[in-house]
């Protein structure tokens, strides 16, 4: 009994780009967008309006998102860490945001540089913000199965954090495994913790790849009825506060994976392996997509 349709949030572009070393000229992050966009995606994160010194590659986040503004009929969230950022993506046209807590103490120190108490206040004080203006906010919890300083971390930490963003009326709650630790038998449980405390249709999950287990983890969230899956083309990415951890799950992976389920997903494969290659061959590196490997043999 899995979903029938499944909603893909593309991250590549902000998450798939946020660690490259060498900056990423915008408009080949436009296109990349462009491209993504012509695929099918309906939800493709664009950029972040952090801070440049914590992420210099984001740092042209209001060129980007002036580039996309007459795209239709697809929407393009940026990440806000505070009422800076949220009021600096408003004035950049974005129409939804999304804010990210941690379930982990030393690793919100690490990313956002303020305890997890504090972060929420922050993220409040967002989301009443963003309310007023009738803008959606998404809630990330990064760590939800581990953490690269603390290790394992509970599933009743995650539930605490995901009952918190979902009483600020987060839209949705997307679940991160930061580091790509998790397995099936870390995953259920955590989730089990969290949809005691948030409606099931209010969650997606957000799997870094860097043990190879985030289709299975994918799969298991599926079975237990969640809907929203969070993808990188072509497997970019990896936090730039958590050292190691390799990228998010390729879209690619994803598509064909639910493909082969006779899930929905409205994505075109072959369009999609055009943005994964047009994104790799500028950053001069192999696809990080199995699937896309393989397609691109036959
Ligand atoms: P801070 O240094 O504590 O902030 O950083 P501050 O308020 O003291 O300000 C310091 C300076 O930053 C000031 O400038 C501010 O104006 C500026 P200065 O006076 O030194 O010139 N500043 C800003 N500039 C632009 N936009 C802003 C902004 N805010 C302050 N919004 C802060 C705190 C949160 C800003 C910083 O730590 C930060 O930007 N962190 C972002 C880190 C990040 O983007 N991480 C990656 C995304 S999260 C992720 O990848 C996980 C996820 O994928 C899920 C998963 O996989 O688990 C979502
Ligand atoms: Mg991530």
């Amino acid at each position: 009994n899995i979903p029938e349709f499944v909603k893909i949030v593309e991250v590549g572009p902000r998450d798939g780009l946020q660690n490259e070393k060498h900056i990423v000229p915008t408009a080949v992050k436009v296109k990349l967008i462009e491209m993504l966009v012509a695929s099918g995606l309906d939800v493709v994160e664009a950029t972040s309006f952090v801070s440049p010194k914590w992420v210099p590659q984001l740092a042209d986040a209001k060129d980007v998102m002036k580039a996309i503004r007459n795209v239709e009929g697809v929407r393009f969230p940026v990440l806000t860490p505070n009422l800076k950022g949220f009021e600096a993506a408003v004035a950049a046209g974005a129409k939804e945001v999304a804010i990210f807590a941690s379930a982990s103490e030393s690793f919100s120190k690490s990313n956002i540089n303020c305890s997890i108490e504090d972060s929420l206040l922050r993220y409040h004080d967002v989301a009443t913000a963003a309310t007023k203006l009738s803008i959606p906010v998404r809630g990330y919890i990064s760590c939800v199965v581990g953490c690269p300083v603390e290790g394992t971390v509970l599933p009743s930490q995650v539930a605490y954090v995901a009952k918190k963003l979902y009483d600020m009326g987060c839209s949705d709650i997307s679940l991160g495994d930061t580091i790509g630790v998790g397995t099936p038998g870390t995953v259920i449980p955590m989730l089990e913790a969290v949809t005691d405390v948030v409606p099931t249709d209010k969650l997606a999950v957000h799997y870094h790849d860097t043990y190879g287990q985030a289709l299975s983890n994918i799969l298991a969230s599926l079975q237990m009825g969640i809907s929203t899956v969070d993808s990188s083309v072509s497997g970019l990415g990896g936090c730039p506060y958590a050292k190691g951890a390799s990228g998010n799950v390729a879209t690619e992976d994803v598509v064909y994976m639910l493909n082969g389920l006779g899930v929905k997903t409205n994505v075109d494969l072959k369009k999609l392996m055009l943005a994964g290659d047009f994104i790799c061959k500028h950053l001069g590196r192999s696809s990080g997509s199995k699937t896309a490997v393989a397609m691109s043999k036959v």
